[in-house]
Order: structure tokens, then sequence, then C-alpha cells
């Protein structure tokens, strides 16, 4: 992929890769931006519901719009079909990565983060939607000056968030990669929805 022109955007090298994707930073030299761009792993390509999660998640951070979430400005597909999101480049590290260099300890740091995890899914909630896949390798902490303490988390991957269906939605548009309803696995969202996981949401009981 790398070289590759999408939408304008070249990619100039990988920097992150999940269950679903690979994440590619990309530039647009004309205009001199720099963005991060989600491509779906191409054995999910041939699987529309998927390409319809990916959708998804822009719709999700997008619906909310919260500093403490990525900014997703665009969703489409190559011509394989494999389904892309152009993304704000987050230029910092996953709370995994700090957990990691923290070896484990306390840093004073910690609490305030923690706090903005808390106050950026209350925002989200307050919108019907639940993350469900909430993990230090989906939270990303970025150099802010505007804000106490020069750091903020910002929450990604909203691949299996759900919406908490309004009244003459139907059933709700997201969807599980295994190719079913999330609602229909698990019944209509209950206040008891899933918040965190440790593996594949499915696989960790409900909280
Ligand atoms: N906007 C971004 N800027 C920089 N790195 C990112 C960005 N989005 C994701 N990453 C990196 O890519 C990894 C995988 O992204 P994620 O959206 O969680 O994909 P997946 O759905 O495959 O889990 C993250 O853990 C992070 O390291
Ligand atoms: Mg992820």
């Amino acid at each position: 992929m790398i070289g590759t022109v999408i939408s304008g955007y070249r990619i100039v090298r990988q920097v992150g890769k999940g269950g679903m994707g690979v994440v590619y930073k990309a530039v647009n030299e004309q205009i001199a931006r720099t963005t991060a761009i989600k491509v779906l792993n191409p054995r999910y390509c041939q699987d529309p519901e998927t390409v319809q999660r990916l959708m998804n998640e822009a719709r999700a951070v997008n619906i909310v719009g919260h500093p403490g979430l990525i900014n997703i400005h665009e969703f489409g597909q190559l011509e394989d079909g494999s389904g892309y999101l152009i993304m704000e480049f987050l230029d910092g590290d996953t709370l995994r990565a700090r957990l990691k260099s923290q070896g484990g300890r306390w840093w004073p740091g910690g609490v305030r983060i923690a706090q903005q995890i808390a106050s950026t899914l209350a925002a989200t909630h307050e919108h019907g939607i639940v993350h469900r896949d909430l993990k230090p390798e989906n939270v990303m902490l970025v150099a802010d000056s505007h804000i106490a303490g020069g750091e903020r988390a910002k929450i990604l991957d909203f691949g299996v968030a759900a919406v908490r269906p309004r009244a003459g939605d139907g059933e709700s548009a997201f969807f599980f990669p295994c190719g079913k309803g999330v609602e229909r696995l698990r019944g209509a969202l209950p206040a008891q929805s899933l918040l965190f996981s440790k593996r594949h949401p499915l696989r960790r009981q409900t909280l």
C-alpha cells in the first residue's frame, strides 16, 4: 500500500494495525495536510456488512462530535471493494504503549487520562452510542497545550459500537463482522450493554 494514493492522500507508512484493518499515515503535499487512513483487511472486503460497519464507525463519532473522539472525514471503497476511512492523524502513543512504558506503575497523569476517557464516554452514551471495545490500544494520547496536563486522550475504533435505536428507527444499523446485527445476537440494546472488552466483545460477559 505504501505509495498508493487514496482520495488525494499518498500513503507514506504504516502506523498501526488492529483486528479489522491497517492504519497508515498519508499526506496530501499540495495542501500540506497529513491524515491517517484505515483500510479494512482485504479478507473482509467482500463482506458488505463489514464495509457497512466501517461506515458506521465514522457515523458514530460524527454524531457525537466530541474532542475526546477521533475526527473521521471520509469513508470510501478501493477498487477491490476494501473500505477505508480518512481521519485526523494522531501524533502520539496508544494508552497500551504508555502503560507498558510505565512498567505497570502509577503515573501522576493517569487519573486525568481516566477522567477524560470517562467524560468522553459519558458524551457518547448521551447520544445512545456504546463503544463496546474499550481497551488501551483503542485510546491514543496526544499533546494538547489547551488543556490541563497538556495531553488529551482520544478514543478510537467505534467499529463494534452500537446505538440505542430511537423510536421509529427500526433495527440498529450497527453490525459485527460475523455478519449478524448485534441486536439480533444479543437482543435489543440493554441497559447493561457491554462497555469494555478484553478480546472479542461477544466472548466477554456482559458487565
Ligand atoms: N488516527 C490515527 N492516527 C494514528 N494512529 C492511529 C490512528 N488510528 C489508529 N491508529 C493506530 O492504529 C491502531 C489500529 O487502529 P484501530 O482503529 O483500532 O483499528 P482496528 O479496527 O483494526 O482495531 C491503533 O491501535 C493505533 O495504534
Ligand atoms: Mg482497534
